[in-house]
């Protein structure tokens, strides 16, 4: 049986629905979304579920327009409320806080913002300038007004995770900030709301960059290098991918070690479709 989540736009009335449930040491746990929800929310949202037991699960639904670039696709991004909170009812969410722009952002743009430092000028923040400082300051903003235990995001943004755990652990917000591992179609392409806009033959190019990933998972063995390479080769292959950046990297996004625990993480784009992935590796086993 499923019960529909409460629906909630403004910090009041969160707060009224919040209050009388954070009595105690019951969990309150967050997942921060922007809606267009699919199976891969849906799997952060059922470990919520399992981590608050008889605590609360918030899910936010909120298209940030702070993370999103002039000339990005803020507009045209899918916006689902009702299908979203279907999905919400039934893995459990208890809460929707779905606010429209002038409550978060009352002001216009802020005047105090999270600076992510020089972690998040790499990768997505080299085509991106300026993403995760949106990124940061609405999360940071959703754990004021929610005042989580815990917050659940996936791996799948692996550099946006990275880097709310680094302000979790240096603003002192006392989250704790929880990964959960990508969901992904049948043929490995991962989850994602920008899928949508991919047409039959980009949907077939998009799945390359899975089986990249994979690639380099089969080649660890050798080393980062012989991992890139392999991933590379097969990005290289299909003339529809043009490769934004491929690396692998240590777990934090430092310098990759010779031997260990490595990420390999890839961005491209399908036409005018921007998708990224990544995937754990473990290097150097055969040397
Ligand atoms: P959004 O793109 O809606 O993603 C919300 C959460 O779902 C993120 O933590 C993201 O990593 C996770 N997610 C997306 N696709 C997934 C998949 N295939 N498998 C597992 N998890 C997946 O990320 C954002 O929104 C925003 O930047 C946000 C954090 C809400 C701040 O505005």
């Amino acid at each position: 049986m499923t019960t529909a989540p409460l629906l909630v736009s403004t910090h009041e009335e969160l707060e009224a629905v919040l209050a009388p449930r954070r009595e105690g040491s019951a969990p309150v746990v967050l997942v921060p979304t922007m809606g267009a929800l699919h199976a891969g929310h849906e799997a952060l949202l059922r470990d919520a579920r399992a981590r608050a037991g008889a605590g609360v699960v918030v899910a936010s639904v909120f298209v940030n327009p702070l993370q999103f670039a002039p000339g990005e696709d803020l507009d045209r991004y899918p916006r689902t409320l009702d299908a979203d909170l279907e999905l919400c009812a039934s893995a459990g969410v208890d809460v929707v806080f779905a606010p429209a722009a002038v409550e978060m952002y009352p002001d216009g743009e802020p005047l105090v913002t999270v600076e992510p430092g020089a972690a998040a000028r790499a990768l997505e923040g080299e085509s991106r300038p300026g993403h995760f400082r949106g990124v940061l300051t609405v999360v940071a903003k959703l754990f004021g007004l929610v005042r989580p235990t815990a917050a659940v995001f996936g791996e799948k943004d692996y550099q946006q995770l990275v880097l709310v755990r680094r302000m979790s652990r240096d603003l002192c917000l006392r989250v704790e900030i929880v990964g959960v591992g990508t969901v992904r179609e049948p043929d490995g392409l991962a989850l994602s709301s920008r899928n949508r806009f991919l047409d039959p033959d980009q949907r077939r190019v998009a799945a390359t960059l899975s089986r990249a990933l994979r690639a380099a998972q089969d080649h660890a063995a050798y080393g980062p290098e012989a991992a890139r390479t392999a991933a590379s080769s097969v990005v290289e292959a299909e003339p529809g991918l043009e490769v934004d950046y491929l690396v692998v990297l240590d777990p934090d996004l430092g310098e990759a070690p010779a031997v260990g625990e490595a990420r390999v993480l890839v961005a491209a784009r399908v036409g005018s479709t921007r998708l990224i992935d990544n995937l754990p590796v473990v290097l150097g086993s055969a040397s």
